[in-house]
């Protein structure tokens, strides 16, 4: 595995792959690697000839409130577990790099990024856009790969492929899970014993609704209602949202007759978690 920390660097390299017609998967990333984006170089492995990881705490995406100081970094435990993976290429630029001074080009992606996250979290998904877009320009990857935990995300990530012609194939990945359902995430590194229990509400609540899907109910109104209820039942939890929506479109649907994405965020303690689970009727 290649450590490649300049922009120029990662730009030469790919094109050479390219050149030797090379199709290069790629999994952007911020760090604190787990399991799932294990996963995700793993599906790359498999349909890729050479696999890049981009490893970047990317500042334009996190509020000012937000967590980006005490986001967990651990570049060196990261790189171990990339080169487990046997990833080609590690790409860490610097946010200098990333973001010269005079930098001044952001991505507004439209109406799908200013719902659920985009509404709660001004800004977040211009971010992830802008440093998405730079990426793919630096990479030149024929196929990247996203978890669908951050459900949001990958439709605004399609949106923004099909939008600027990026000529780059997207490919969402199942979320990973601990055990007892809680889907894994870097940001679980807060939770404290505590929290981490009261934390598998979450995924109770995505099977509550699943079920309740399951058993004929088709008032979206009842399903988001139950598992509201379920949710506010752990002292531990506060919540932003929870939505049963359009899968693609993410507006918020009356009467279920197709399949549904149910998304949820939502607080437990200091640490804001986000989960979803798409029912196919
Ligand atoms: O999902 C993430 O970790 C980030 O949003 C991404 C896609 C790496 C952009 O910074």
């Amino acid at each position: 595995m290649r450590l490649i920390r300049t922009i120029k660097q990662m730009q030469d390299l790919t094109s050479k792959l390219h050149r030797q017609g090379r199709i290069i998967g790629f999994v952007p990333t911020m760090g604190a690697l787990h399991e799932g984006h294990l996963s995700l170089m793993r599906a790359a492995r498999k349909r890729c000839d050479a696999v890049v990881v981009s490893l970047f705490v990317n500042p334009t995406q996190f509020g000012p409130n937000e967590d980006y100081a005490r986001y967990p970094r651990d570049a060196r435990g990261d790189a171990v577990l990339c080169r487990r993976e046997k990833v080609d290429l590690l790409f860490m630029p610097t946010a200098e790099a990333v973001y010269p001074e005079g930098h001044d080009t952001q991505i507004r992606v439209g109406r799908i990024g200013e719902v659920l996250e985009g509404a709660l979290r001004p800004g977040h998904f211009s971010g992830v856009a802008t440093v998405v877009a730079k990426l793919f320009q630096m990479i030149q990857p024929d196929v990247a790969f996203f978890g669908q935990k951050d459900y949001q995300q990958t439709v605004v990530i399609r949106q923004l492929v099909r939008d600027l012609n990026f000529p780059v194939k997207i490919v969402a990945c199942p979320t990973v899970r601990e055990n007892d359902g809680l889907a894994m995430s870097s940001r679980n590194r807060y939770l404290s014993m505590e929290e981490r229990r009261a934390a598998r509400i979450l995924f109770k609540a995505l099977q509550k609704g699943k079920a309740l899907l399951q058993q004929g109910e088709r008032d979206a109104t009842t399903v988001q209602e139950e598992m509201t209820r379920l949710i506010r039942q752990e002292p531990m939890a506060k919540i932003d949202y929870v939505s049963v929506g359009h899968p693609e479109t993410l507006e918020d649907v009356s009467r279920i007759e197709g399949p549904v994405i149910l998304l949820l965020a939502v607080w437990i303690g200091k640490t804001r978690l986000i989960d979803n689970a798409l029912v196919k009727l």
